[in-house]
């Protein structure tokens, strides 16, 4: 069985955008795959969190994963933080990556822009999301289009090993979707949607009071035509829009376009308000159910235990390759 993991950041209210680009290809690949999905704490801290406000937030990731459909009986939902060895196959993975590497990383380089200082975990953020990746040998990493360039590091660094120190880790695959690799901006279409937008009006949050998403999509923005036509260079605004009609729905882009022929953008964005609460509403019930139910705490002990054991097989392997002192 081939081997899948992924890793959300728990900085913030997670998009319609993460759901569609990452969390819903996770759900569809758990029942072929052994799966390993993370809420990717280290990660979050290379900007600065607030501690309260970390700690609510990865309870709230990882019960959205499984309010979202990830089964805890089939796959591994977890805390990075509660797996050490991430941490500590990141350093050995810093040592492995060059610095005009992680210069050329766009994410990087959005997110340095217009700093006065930025913190060195934010440039060596990539070696560790490789270790994250190399810990458990996965085959596969389902993510949106905007992490690709952070797979092909973490492709040239399982090569680079494997290369001095003889082969050992597996190179893997992004699984990126055809349709919501990139979900946009609500008020502006060269944007990709985010969740450190500071325009709420921007996103669709998951946890999003159904009226205020049929609210946001009222409002998005749209040109000034009235065709509903996928055009993505031409019609940006109305092609995200209806890509993300088709992931709520599982109509085809084409389908969608012949459904709203001669309609206006008002009724076609009634009905995407009213498919987005379709599918989100019961996604949020199953939340509130496992946060009251309090089950969060013992799901995570349990996966992190397994985590721990895969990574801690990996790490001892990779360190004797690389000449440590077996401790006995
Ligand atoms: P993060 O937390 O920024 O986003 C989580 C996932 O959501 C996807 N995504 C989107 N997809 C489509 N449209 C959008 N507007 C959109 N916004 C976000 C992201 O591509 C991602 O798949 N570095 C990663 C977290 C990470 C990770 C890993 C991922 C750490 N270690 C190991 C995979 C494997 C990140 O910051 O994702």
């Amino acid at each position: 069985m081939k081997t899948v993991l992924s890793g959300i950041q728990p900085s913030g209210q997670l998009t319609l955008g993460n759901y569609i680009g990452a969390m819903k290809n996770f759900v569809r690949l758990q029942d072929d795959h052994q799966c390993y999905f993370m809420v990717v704490d280290l990660h979050a801290i290379t900007v600065p969190q607030e501690p309260a406000q970390l700690r609510e937030q990865s309870e709230a990731v990882a019960a959205l994963f499984i309010a979202a459909g990830i089964n805890p009986e089939k796959s591994n939902v977890f805390l990075q933080s509660h797996v050490p060895q991430h941490a500590e196959l990141g350093w050995l993975m810093t040592t492995l990556t060059n610095m005009g590497e992680l210069e050329r990383m766009t994410q990087f380089k959005d997110k340095a822009a217009g700093k006065e200082s930025v913190g060195a975990g934010l440039f060596v953020y990539p070696s560790l999301m490789a270790a994250d990746i190399l810990l458990y040998n996965a085959d596969l990493v389902p993510v949106g289009e905007d992490q690709k360039q952070h797979l092909e590091l973490t492709r040239d660094l399982a090569g680079r090993f494997n290369h001095r120190y003889g082969e050992y880790f597996t190179v893997p695959e992004p699984y990126i979707p055809e349709v919501g690799a990139r979900i946009m901006s609500l008020d502006d279409a060269s944007k990709k949607m985010s969740k450190s937008n500071p325009n709420p009006g921007s996103y669709i949050a998951l946890l999003d009071d159904p009226k205020i998403i049929s609210k946001k999509i009222s409002r998005a923005t749209t040109d000034s035509g009235s065709e509903v036509r996928y055009d993505p260079a031409g019609k940006p605004e109305i092609s995200n829009l209806m890509g993300i009609y088709s992931q709520c729905t599982g109509l085809s882009l084409q389908e969608v376009q012949d459904r709203f022929e001669g309609q206006m953008y008002g009724a076609f964005k009634k009905e995407l308000g009213e498919a987005l609460v379709a599918t989100l509403e019961p996604i949020q019930q199953r939340y509130r159910d496992i946060r009251e139910s309090g089950e969060i705490g013992r799901i995570l002990a349990q996966s992190s235990e397994r985590a721990r054991e895969a990574a801690e097989f990996t790490l001892t392997a990779v360190k004797e390759r690389m000449g440590f002192l077996p401790r006995l």
